[in-house]
């Protein structure tokens, strides 16, 4: 007999916690709207308490999301809760999700308690979300590395305390598909039907998808999962690859999911560049290459039938191809239809700045294809705002010489103009960037790929620069993989303005001898 297993979305919040990848409000509710529309059956928008921005967060996506259920998670202490239902409590159907560490490790190690206080507190955590919420989720940290009778006892006493969801995760993804499987039936047969048994796999081994499939199996009923599988360390159970398993081997699992698999591509694609988390090309279901036959058998193999060597459509996903291809001579209505295929409808000014932008690649590229509008729009959409942006760049390199960029930066109404020498190319625009705004920025992370095939393909880069003690991300596009990174890194200092960041020009003390100079050119490197 078929089941429904529920999809609890966590990528606005255990995906969230990825250095670099926060996001403001606006970009959060972006993507809570996309999964809306991937119709995940639950939402895990934040974790309200941890500070005032995520609170607001979570709060606009529960005022303006439809369908899923939103939310929040909780220590076991009545602010987490109270902040928590704050944050929740105007969402169509709210869920307040409490936690607390039930291994020895955690409670010795970390709450420095004991098994029975942990369990008190647990106990009473629930019942005082009880009071706001009907729906209250529970979860034992690290519950794969927990003494099973103690595990029982805190699912006991907080299902007694009114969870109507118990949450067993592998907090470090130590477990084996085949014990984890075996903890679930387990807990699965002695746990009151009505209450939800719920899975939360990392994905330290690699075995977060075969865990969480592999208590499917066992009975749990909900999975708890991130787009893209973006999460703590390496991360947590992919969505898109748990949902296509249990579509495409529905036999081997009866169960069904709602999810509405045509959005799982832009989603991807979405949570990608809003978070800047570049997606590895091999990425089961939603990765570059994913649906790309490259040896001579396997491309005829597919010419003559296709499932010979592909067990999805590309279309279910939402992966669409299209027969007209976008020029610089396509004018504002090719554009503005093609954008509707893809599923935007785009505020006037925003049209603009994407027609502006599609004219400026368009004149460089021959055909703009869907998956370089796609880069282009959501860039420009979720564009911080800009304290400088790009106007001009020059860059000399070659093998004999040290490469050298000219960078011309608008700031309001001036024009700012500097040169520096690099490693590289790429090094050197970077530290012209930085000698105008006069801050220093350590690369930590560069990611350069390119969206389509071709020679004038578009580059995408994707960087994440420290400044100071935080990890901002930045994002930049275009048929010059240069400038693409000029772009992203200047992306990620505009985010670093955004958030109260002081350029040089507001203040020239602040950060006086941290700015890379320029390299000299020694006679032996001519
Ligand atoms: O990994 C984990 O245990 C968690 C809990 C807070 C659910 O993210
Ligand atoms: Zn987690």
């Amino acid at each position: 007999m078929s089941r429904k297993i529920h999809i609890f979305d966590t990528t606005l919040r255990d995906g969230e916690q990825v250095p670099g990848a926060k996001l403001n409000k606006r970009q959060k509710l972006e993507i809570a709207l996309q999964l809306a529309k991937l119709n995940v059956d639950v939402i895990e928008a934040g974790f309200p308490c941890s500070s005032p921005d995520d609170l607001k967060a979570v709060q606009a996506i529960a005022q303006e999301v439809r369908g899923p259920i939103i939310a929040g998670l909780a220590r076991t202490v009545r602010e987490d809760i109270d902040s928590a239902w704050e944050a929740v409590r105007q969402a169509e159907r709210p869920r307040i999700h409490v936690f607390v560490g039930s291994s020895d490790i955690h409670i010795s190690k970390k709450l420095r308690r004991d098994r029975n206080t942990t369990l008190e507190m647990a106990a009473e955590a629930v019942r005082y979300a009880k009071k706001f919420c009907r729906d209250v989720e529970f979860s034992t940290e690290d519950g794969s590395r927990t003494d099973f009778d103690f595990l029982c006892r805190i699912i006991d006493a907080t299902v007694n305390a009114g969870a109507t969801v118990i949450n067993v995760p592998d907090t470090v993804g130590y477990a084996l598909p085949e014990e984890y499987g075996d903890l679930i039936r387990k807990i699965r047969e002695r746990m009151d039907p009505h209450v939800i048994l719920s899975v939360h796999c990392h994905n330290d081994l690699g075995l977060a998808v075969a865990n969480s499939l592999a208590a499917v199996r066992n009975g749990a009923d909900q999975v708890e999962c991130t787009v893209n599988g973006i999460g703590e360390r390496a991360g947590n159970a992919s969505l898109e690859e748990i949902v296509m398993v249990l579509k495409t081997r529905y036999a081997s699992y009866q169960a069904n999911v709602g999810i509405n698999t045509q959005e799982i591509y832009r989603t991807s694609r979405m949570v990608s560049r809003i978070m800047n988390i570049p997606v590895q090309p091999n990425k089961a279901i939603v990765g570059g290459n994913a649906f790309a036959h490259s040896s001579g058998i396997h491309q005829d193999g597919v010419l003559k039938d296709r499932t010979t060597y592909e067990i999805m459509k590309p279309e279910d996903l939402g992966i669409k191809q299209h027969k007209i291809v976008l020029t610089a001579r396509s004018g504002r209505s090719a554009l503005r239809h093609r954008l509707g295929e893809l599923g935007y409808t785009l505020e006037a000014d925003v049209f603009e700045r994407v027609y502006n932008r599609f004219i400026d690649v368009a004149d460089r590229k021959k055909e703009i294809a869907s998956q370089d509008l796609q880069s282009i729009v959501e860039i420009e959409v979720f564009k911080v705002p800009e304290t400088y942006s790009m106007q001009s760049m020059q860059i000399m390199s070659g093998t004999k010489m040290v490469p050298l960029a000219s960078v011309t930066l608008l700031r309001g109404d001036r024009l700012i103009t500097d040169a520096a020498t690099g490693n590289g190319p790429v090094d050197a625009v970077f530290h012209g960037i930085e000698r105008i705004t006069g801050v220093h920025g350590k690369l930590r992370d560069y990611d350069l790929k390119a969206i389509t095939m071709g020679r004038d393909a578009l580059g995408e880069a994707m960087v994440r620069v420290q400044i100071g003690e935080t990890v901002y991300s930045g994002i930049g596009t275009s048929p010059d993989v240069i400038e693409a990174s000029a772009r992203a890194y200047l992306n990620a200092f505009n985010r670093y303005f955004a958030n109260g960041g002081a350029a040089m020009i507001d203040n020239p003390q602040a950060l006086k001898g941290e700015v890379q100079t320029p390299i000299e050119m020694s006679a032996s490197r001519e």
